[in-house]
């Protein structure tokens, strides 16, 4: 390993089970020679497996609800304690969207719904943005990276009400990160993920289907939750001090893609076995 978060100190908030990416995070900033704490949702601390992962990464957990001002102040002021010091690097990786787990498509939403995967997916990132900036913690050259994915900027329509979450989110990292940077010198980004096989990625529906496609449309494949750890933690080093106000993707080519030769043979393929040319399944049952 390179020390690249060699005397670093940070925040990981969302590491759930050794599939999230902020798990992957944690070991690698570890790796990396970084200090920090993990925190999660009170719920998500009993069913996840977060104590192996302080236990080998020498970690404290401090249970936050990212949708609560009161337990935000505590795990920051808690951290600096912990950590002796001001803080280097933060990544916020939480995503939850209700009417996605109760299977409310985009037209039918219960906004009550709506509300609290916004609060919990979107607010989130200001809220915290918040209290690190008000508590005046953040050290000078330091990073915050949220984590999000292109459907902020596309059409996919089983990511629901995520989408418009994510384009909050990655409006909110400007705006934040405006001030996080005139002010104290501190950047703020995000990064737009390839379909990852995790507990928040595999509830949104068709996400196989969903994963294989991206990985036949993206030259060099979807980037894997450890790879997108790895470029997290180019973020959080000294390599990218003048980086900020940007929505990194990070998804093998991607987002730049119309279409590919493999997506192409395997479209052409279903249209010669098949007798007419498949239509929307969604408006052929409408006729
Ligand atoms: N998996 C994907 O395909 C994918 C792609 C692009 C972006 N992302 C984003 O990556 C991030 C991490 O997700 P993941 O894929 O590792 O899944 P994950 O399920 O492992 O992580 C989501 C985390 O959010 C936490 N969380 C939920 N409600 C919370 C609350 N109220 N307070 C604090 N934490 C809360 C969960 O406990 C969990 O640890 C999310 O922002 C997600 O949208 C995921």
């Amino acid at each position: 390993m390179y020390n690249l978060l060699k005397g670093k100190r940070g925040i990981i908030f969302g590491a759930l089970d050794s599939k999230s990416i902020a798990w992957k995070v944690a070991e690698r900033a570890h790796e990396e020679g970084a200090k920090f704490v993990l925190t999660n949702a009170p719920v998500a601390l009993r069913l996840g497996t977060i104590s192996e992962l302080a236990e080998k990464t020498g970690s404290q957990v401090i249970p936050a609800d990212a949708t609560s001002i009161m337990d935000l102040e505590h795990l920051v002021d808690e951290t600096v304690k912990i950590l002796g010091g001001k803080i280097d690097f933060v990544l916020h990786s939480i995503g939850m969207s209700v009417n996605v787990r109760r299977g409310n498509p985009y037209t039918h939403q219960d906004y009550n719904f709506t509300k609290t995967g916004w609060d919990v997916s979107a607010l989130s990132f200001h809220r915290m943005m918040s209290v690190l900036y008000n508590k005046d913690v953040m050290n000078e050259w330091g990073s915050i990276v949220g984590l999000t994915y292109m459907a902020a900027q596309r059409v996919f329509p089983d990511y629901n009400d995520m989408a418009d979450n994510k384009a909050y989110l990655e409006s909110v990292a400007r705006s934040f990160g405006y001030f996080f940077g005139r002010d104290r010198n501190v950047r703020v980004n995000t990064i737009s993920q390839s379909p990852t096989p995790t507990t928040a990625g595999s509830g949104v529906k068709g996400f196989d289907g969903f994963m294989a496609y991206a990985e036949k449309m993206s030259p060099l494949g979807n980037a894997t939750a450890l790879e997108c750890a790895d470029y997290t933690i180019t973020l959080f080093s000294d390599l990218t001090k003048k980086v900020t106000l940007q929505n990194l993707f990070h998804d093998g080519g991607f987002s730049n893609m119309g279409v590919s030769t493999a997506v192409m043979e395997a479209f052409m393929k279903g249209i010669d076995s098949s007798e007419e040319v498949t239509e929307d399944p969604e408006k052929k049952s409408k006729k």
